[in-house]
């Protein structure tokens, strides 16, 4: 039997990142995220390419998104060498979604429901390690010491575009980019709605029931 290919859709904040890590471990597949992708390479000259801004860092402070030759490049490298795969933060547009469907088929799309008030208070809100990059709360899922990561020891650090500010420019470029990407494949079939706000084991025992029925 082939491994799943899952892909998780939400607004920046819907726990996408959260999720997507543990269906990685529970199905021993690959987790291939753009936005880590591009945060570990921020300062990649991309100026030969054409595009308004010479790095990925600049688009990333500003909310707004990386051009696309960049990312489906690097979804490309990631997808060539998996089996099964969790794809989070790929999509973001409709052009995305016709040049993943030109590399690879899906078995199941999951979309993660959440409200934009309770997405404000996550993104704020989140804390990462800045050595492992672990993720935290400061209020919903809170390190044992604060500004400290359970994990490694690691400071812990709010990421450059989860200021209030950038936050709502990001769900502002979501409503409009990425919203269409979820219609796209509810008309596709391949969509299932999970409620997003459960906490993070009761949202991912949800997936996991909709991952084992799609595959
Ligand atoms: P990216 O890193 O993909 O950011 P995002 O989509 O905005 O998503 P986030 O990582 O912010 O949120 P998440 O849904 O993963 O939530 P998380 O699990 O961390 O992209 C960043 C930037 O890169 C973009 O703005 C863009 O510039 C660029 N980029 C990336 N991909 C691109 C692409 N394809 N095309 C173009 N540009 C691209 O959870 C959030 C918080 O909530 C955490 O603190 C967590 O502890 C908490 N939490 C999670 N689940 C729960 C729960 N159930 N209950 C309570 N709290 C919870």
């Amino acid at each position: 039997m082939s491994e799943p290919h899952v892909l998780l859709l939400g607004a920046p904040g819907a726990g996408k990142g959260t999720q997507s890590k543990r269906l990685a471990d529970a199905f021993d597949i690959e987790h291939v995220t753009t936005g880590d992708a591009l945060r570990a390479n921020k300062d990649m000259d991309i100026g030969h390419m054409d595009t308004a801004y010479d790095t990925p860092r600049a688009y990333m402070e500003a909310g707004e998104l990386v051009p696309d030759a960049v990312v489906n490049e690097i979804v490309k490298t990631a997808l060539d060498s998996a089996n099964g795969y969790v794809l989070d933060g790929y999509p973001r547009n409709l052009e995305q979604a016709e040049y993943l469907s030109e590399i690879t088929d899906l078995d199941v799309a999951v979309f993660l429901d959440v409200s934009e008030p309770e997405l404000v208070e996550r993104l704020t809100g989140r804390r990462v390690c800045d050595e492992c990059g672990a993720n935290y709360h400061v209020e919903f899922n809170p390190p044992e010491e604060a500004g400290v990561c359970d994990e490694c020891g690691g400071d812990l650090i709010q990421r450059d575009d989860d200021t209030e500010e950038t936050v709502r420019e990001r769900l502002r470029v979501y409503r409009e980019n990425t919203a269409p990407v979820v219609e796209h494949y509810r008309e596709e079939g391949v969509l299932v709605e999970v409620d997003g706000e459960g906490t993070p084991d009761e949202v991912f025992e949800a997936i996991r029931e909709e991952v084992d029925a799609a595959t």
